[in-house]
């Protein structure tokens, strides 16, 4: 048993946490739209216009803000107008991405904004700058968001859709150092401003702009870029990084792993935190005003696919190792909540680190979704300062605050935590998560609230943990689960229990 005690204190509030923080990502890639969203409407699946009921019903209980599609790198190939007007006419194309799989174009604008009308989020459309044309993404901000008599705006009310969408989020394409068109930095921005001053605001609708970033450690691509527009042309740039426990070559299997892979696995996702922190540093010097936010756009573990699934589908289990990155990484960005305004995990259901994996009519949530469903509360809530005593070590330029976990060359922080103030009902109202990262040693964190502070009446305690390498399946849905257990809490200080390899949740009052 490691003891430490966490400081939090209610009264230093230090940033909004956007709810976009807690967004998702959807990609044309394997079984994330076709089977694990959108099946059609004559599917024996329960459906609303073509979605799946279960998986609609599953999201909303994580109040998804926002949503991010087509891609990914799907997103510098997909032409909008495929996508429109009677389904049997659509055009056919090959997804060259993800498999070789022929997309029938059957999930398109109107499908993917029924998608957020039935979850209750902000979509965020990546448009085509890769293989498109500006006047391909000038037209589809005018067919989405323009009113009037255009021909463009006939088209969409012909095919259904009377009043324009509300549409706020918008990215210049995708990953376009790479998969959106190999292009160096310098290129990029001057292509992304040609495109950006064509996506126009139509009546009442803002657009709010954001430019492909860098891929995890490309500093370069930041400092090019970021030399090169300003707040006129971008409202944020992007940040993508996966954590993949070996390399791109032999990455690691998802349920397969030893410690030495684990530990690996969770230095490497805590790694970001110094990632972002280096982007900001240079975002700061071209833009002392915070003017441009940055958003991690894609983020999340990224394995060798199951046995025996398409490689280009990017299927990959999730166990309780998954969940411990998404709590840790979750805790970064509510720390750096001050300048990270959205981050997407990849992606929604049956793709990388998924919320939900489906089988037919079968669906099962994942360990990330208890974790994304116990953070909730977080969501628009303000930060507060929060910190550990000690400073362990600094360890490949990071500060390992707290105790600390040492295996083999690894040295990491065993104590992963963000805590934030709602005012309820006329009181503040704590969230603090935490997540014990060590497999062999419980952690009594005592959480201690200034003097004049005390803890008020019932806690309400999410908890969720077992063995690193549990996960659920179709036979067995809820073999990990949160549970949730409450406490009469009181005083200024409250010690509570970690188990090796868990997350917690706890909701107080205190006055
Ligand atoms: O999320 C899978 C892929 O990862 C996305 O299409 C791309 O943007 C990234 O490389």
């Amino acid at each position: 048993m490691i003891k430490t005690t966490l400081h939090i204190n209610p009264a230093k509030t230090l940033s909004y946490i956007a709810p976009e923080i807690y967004g998702q990502f959807s990609e044309h890639l394997g079984r994330c739209i076709y089977d694990g969203i959108y099946v059609g409407e004559d599917s024996e699946i329960p459906n609303k216009n073509g979605m799946r009921n279960d998986v609609v019903d599953a999201l909303r209980a994580l109040k998804l803000p926002v949503l991010r599609w087509p891609g990914g790198c799907f997103a510098d190939e997909y032409h909008w107008r495929d996508g429109i007007g009677p389904k049997e006419k659509r055009r056919r194309m090959v997804n060259t991405n993800w498999g070789g799989t022929v997309e029938d174009n059957s999930f398109g604008t109107h499908e993917f904004m029924e998608l957020c009308d039935q979850l209750g989020c902000e979509p965020y459309i990546a448009v085509n700058l890769g293989s498109g044309t500006v006047q391909e993404a000038a037209e589809w901000i005018e067919y989405m968001t323009a009113d009037g008599d255009s021909t463009i705006v006939k088209q969409r009310q012909a095919n259904g859709r009377k009043e324009p969408w509300h549409l706020k989020y918008v990215g210049i394409g995708n990953e376009n150092w790479g998969c959106g068109g190999s292009m160096s930095p310098d290129f990029y921005a001057n292509e992304y401003k040609r495109y950006q001053c064509f996506c126009k605001n139509y009546g009442d609708n803002k657009l709010y702009k954001v430019a492909c970033g860098p891929s995890a450690e490309d500093y370069n691509w930041t400092k090019e870029l970021m030399s090169r527009i300003d707040h006129g042309h971008a409202n944020a740039i992007s940040l993508h990084y996966y954590t993949l426990p070996g390399d791109w070559e032999h990455k690691g299997s998802a349920t397969d792993f030893d410690e030495q892979e684990y530990y690996t696995t969770i230095s490497k996702a805590m790694y970001i935190e110094n990632i972002i922190e280096k982007h900001l540093e240079i975002m700061d010097e071209h833009d002392p005003e915070h003017n441009i936010d940055l958003f991690v756009d894609e983020w999340g573990t990224w394995y060798d696919v199951e046995p025996g699934t398409n490689p280009g589908f990017l299927y990959q289990q999730n166990t309780m190792r998954d969940a411990i990155v998404a709590a840790l990484s979750l805790n970064i960005f509510n720390k750096h909540s001050d300048r990270i305004a959205m981050a997407n995990i990849a992606q929604v259901v049956n793709v990388l680190q998924a919320m939900l994996l489906t089988e037919g009519s079968k669906i099962l949530k994942t360990p990330t979704y208890d974790v994304f469903r116990m953070y909730v509360p977080h969501q628009g809530a303000e930060l507060v300062e929060s910190h550990t005593d000690e400073t362990t070590c600094v360890e490949s330029g990071r500060t390992v605050k707290g105790p600390a976990v040492h295996y083999n060359d690894i040295t990491i922080p065993a104590l992963s935590e963000s805590v934030s103030v709602t005012e309820q009902n006329g009181q503040k109202m704590l969230t603090i998560t935490l997540a014990n990262t060590s497999l062999c040693d419980t952690l009594s964190v005592e959480l201690e609230l200034p003097m004049q502070y005390s803890f008020a009446g019932e806690a309400s305690i999410a908890m969720l943990d077992g063995e690193v390498h549990a996960y659920n399946t179709f036979e067995d849905p809820d073999h990990v689960r949160a549970y949730e257990t409450e406490e009469e809490w009181s005083g200024n200080i409250q010690t509570l229990t970690l188990p090796v390899n868990s997350v917690c949740r706890v909701n107080c009052y205190v006055c």
